[in-house]
Order: structure tokens, then C-alpha cells, then sequence
């Protein structure tokens, strides 16, 4: 084809001279300069990449470049330097008494973080994810305690858990008073509407009188004389209208018949004790921590 020149009629643009069916025939338009010079920069710049970074892959493995780049080495040392930075706030943590803690501001606020995603991760199952609690399990939110709100307190019961087994755990129970058949039922109704009437809803006099006299027999020991609980005893107080298993006179009933005996696991050798401080300190600071 060389030398040949024909100028096509009808757009003026030289043809490359290929021909097809007789008069079929092909223009030559070369691509632009600019797109060319692009074309082969990118083509170094691959070559350079390929010889600078990992890049063929092998059956057995791959080109690892000259620099040695690694983005899983990299993520590696990200998370080298966060872990680091955290085994500092972790070591003050687990030196510090839980008082002392809240006295430092960016420590508080670590160990609030801290306790808080471990709080989402363990505990909201069962006392919610806002610590509201759900029939059965408490409320973490209120200052109504059975076991004790202050930190020691929050810390040991989140350690030993209640009625769970562990050697330190809170072990004390409401005896199964229709089970054991130490109450009659109708011995149970009259000491149910007593206990109603101490957070004052009345009930029939004569029940509540009935029921004054096996509140003082059976159940002061525990729940004190006016029925306002007692922590070592973990008996809640009857007079304050926040109820635990319900306070509609049917749920009441079934309380004092079964005894209930509530379950929290033990957290200790399950979560390390640093955990559990910043999970107490985060209780504590729910609201209701004393
Ligand atoms: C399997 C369910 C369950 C899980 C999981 C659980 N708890 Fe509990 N928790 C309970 C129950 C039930 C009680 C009340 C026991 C009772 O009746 O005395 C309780 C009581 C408590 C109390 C005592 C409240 C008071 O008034 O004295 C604290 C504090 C507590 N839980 C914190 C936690 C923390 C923190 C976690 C997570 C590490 C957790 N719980 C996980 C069931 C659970
Ligand atoms: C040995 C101590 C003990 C005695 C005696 C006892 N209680 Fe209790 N009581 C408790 C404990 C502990 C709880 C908490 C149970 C739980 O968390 O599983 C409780 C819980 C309750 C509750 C549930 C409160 C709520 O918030 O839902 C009621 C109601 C109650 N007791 C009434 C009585 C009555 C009535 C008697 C007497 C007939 C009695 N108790 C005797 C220890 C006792």
C-alpha cells in the first residue's frame, strides 16, 4: 500500500486503500495524539506498579514487589498502634480502683466506652440494650438495687453473678412458699393484698389484717418490717411500686408461690477482670449508681 494517496469524494478524509465488495472502502483516521501518548503512559506506569508492587499472581504465590508493600502488613501495624494506645488505658484501668477511675476524665471515658460495647455484647440479651430490663431482669437504669448500687457492689454482683453457682455468688432466695406448701392459697392471696396495700393500693381490710400478721411472720425477716427490703438479703423493697416479676395481684401471688429465685450468670473467668470494672463503672453510671 505504500504510496498510495486517494482522497474519498465524499468526507475529504484520505482512505488507508483496504477495499472490500469493490467500493467498500475504509478511511484512515489514526487515533488522536493525545489518546496515544495516554495509552502508553499508562502502559509504563503499569510496568513501573508491577515491578515496584505485588502483582502477578503464581499458583504458589505472587510478584511481591520491590517495596515490599503489604496491605495486610499495614492493617497489622494499624492495629499494633491502636492496641497500644489501649494497653496504656487498659494497665491504668486495671491499677486504679473503680473510684479512682471516675475521677479521670479521658479513663472514665475509656472504660465507659469500653464497658458499654461489652455491655451491648453480654448483657443487653437480657437486660436490654438500653439496660431497661424486661420482666424477671432488672431495670440497670433506676436506684432501685436489690444487691447494692455502689461500685464495689455493681462490681462483685457483675463477678459472682446471683444464684449462679459460683463459689462467691449471691445466694440468698425467696423461700417457695405455695410449692413448699408453707402457705395456703388463700394464705398467699391475703399476703398478696398486703403487699399491695404497702405501695398503696387498698385492698378488702380484712385480707390486708390477715395478711399484716404472715407479712410479719414469713416475710420481715427478709424484707424488713415495713417491707422496704434489705440488700444483704437481696429482698426488694415491696412499698416502692416498681416490681420486678410484676405487681398485678396474679403476679404477686405467683411470686410469693414460687419464690422466683432470679439467675445472673458469674461473669469472672468468663470476661478478664478489667472487663468487668469497666462494665461496672459503666452501670454505675447509668443513673442509679450511688
Ligand atoms: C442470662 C441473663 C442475664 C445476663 C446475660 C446478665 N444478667 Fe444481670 N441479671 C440477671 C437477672 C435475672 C438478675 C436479677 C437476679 C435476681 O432476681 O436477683 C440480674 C441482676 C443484675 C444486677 C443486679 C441488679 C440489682 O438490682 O442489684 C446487675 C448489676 C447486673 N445484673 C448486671 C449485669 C451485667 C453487667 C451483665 C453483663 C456482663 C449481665 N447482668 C448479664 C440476668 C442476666
Ligand atoms: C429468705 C428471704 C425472703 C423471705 C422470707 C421472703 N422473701 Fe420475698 N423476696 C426475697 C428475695 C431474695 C426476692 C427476689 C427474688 C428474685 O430476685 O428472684 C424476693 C422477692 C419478692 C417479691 C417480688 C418483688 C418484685 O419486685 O417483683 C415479692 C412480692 C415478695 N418477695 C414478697 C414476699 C412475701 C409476701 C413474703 C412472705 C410470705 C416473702 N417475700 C418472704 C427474699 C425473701
Amino acid at each position: 500500500m505504500a504510496g498510495h494517496k486517494e482522497i474519498d469524494a465524499v468526507t475529504g478524509t484520505e482512505t488507508t486503500g483496504h477495499v472490500w465488495d469493490g467500493d467498500l472502502k475504509e478511511l484512515n483516521k489514526p487515533l488522536p495524539r493525545w489518546w496515544l501518548y495516554v495509552l502508553y503512559a499508562c502502559i509504563v506506569w503499569a510496568i513501573g506498579y508491577w515491578i515496584a508492587f505485588p502483582a502477578w499472581p503464581f499458583l504458589d504465590g505472587y510478584t511481591r514487589g520491590v517495596i515490599g508493600y503489604s496491605q495486610r502488613n499495614e492493617v497489622a501495624k494499624d492495629l499494633a498502634a491502636a492496641k497500644e494506645s489501649q494497653a496504656t488505658y487498659l494497665a491504668a484501668i486495671a491499677e486504679r480502683t473503680p473510684a479512682e477511675i471516675e475521677k479521670d476524665s479521658s479513663l472514665m471515658e475509656f472504660a465507659l466506652r469500653g464497658g458499654g460495647a461489652q455491655f451491648a455484647n453480654n448483657c443487653a440479651p437480657c437486660h436490654g440494650r438500653g439496660a431497661q430490663g424486661f420482666k424477671g431482669y432488672p431495670n440497670l437504669n433506676d436506684d432501685d438495687w436489690l444487691w447494692g448500687g455502689t461500685l464495689e457492689e455493681i462490681e462483685q454482683t457483675i463477678r459472682n453473678g446471683i444464684r449462679s453457682g459460683h463459689s462467691d455468688s449471691h445466694e440468698s432466695a425467696m423461700p417457695r412458699f405455695g410449692i413448699d406448701q408453707v402457705l395456703t392459697t388463700a394464705q398467699i392471696s391475703d399476703a398478696a393484698t398486703f403487699v399491695l396495700s404497702l405501695s398503696g393500693t387498698p385492698g378488702d381490710a380484712a385480707a390486708v389484717e390477715r395478711g399484716k400478721a404472715i407479712f410479719d411472720e414469713q416475710c420481715a425477716a427478709c424484707h424488713g418490717p415495713e417491707g422496704k427490703g434489705m440488700r444483704e438479703m437481696g429482698a426488694p423493697n415491696l412499698t416502692d411500686g416498681i416490681w420486678l416479676f410484676g405487681g398485678t395481684k396474679a403476679d404477686i401471688e405467683e411470686t410469693i408461690r414460687t419464690g422466683r429465685g432470679g439467675v445472673m450468670p458469674a461473669w469472672d473467668g468468663k470476661l478478664d477482670p478489667v472487663t468487668i470494672k469497666m462494665l461496672a463503672i459503666y452501670v454505675h453510671a447509668l443513673g442509679g449508681g450511688k
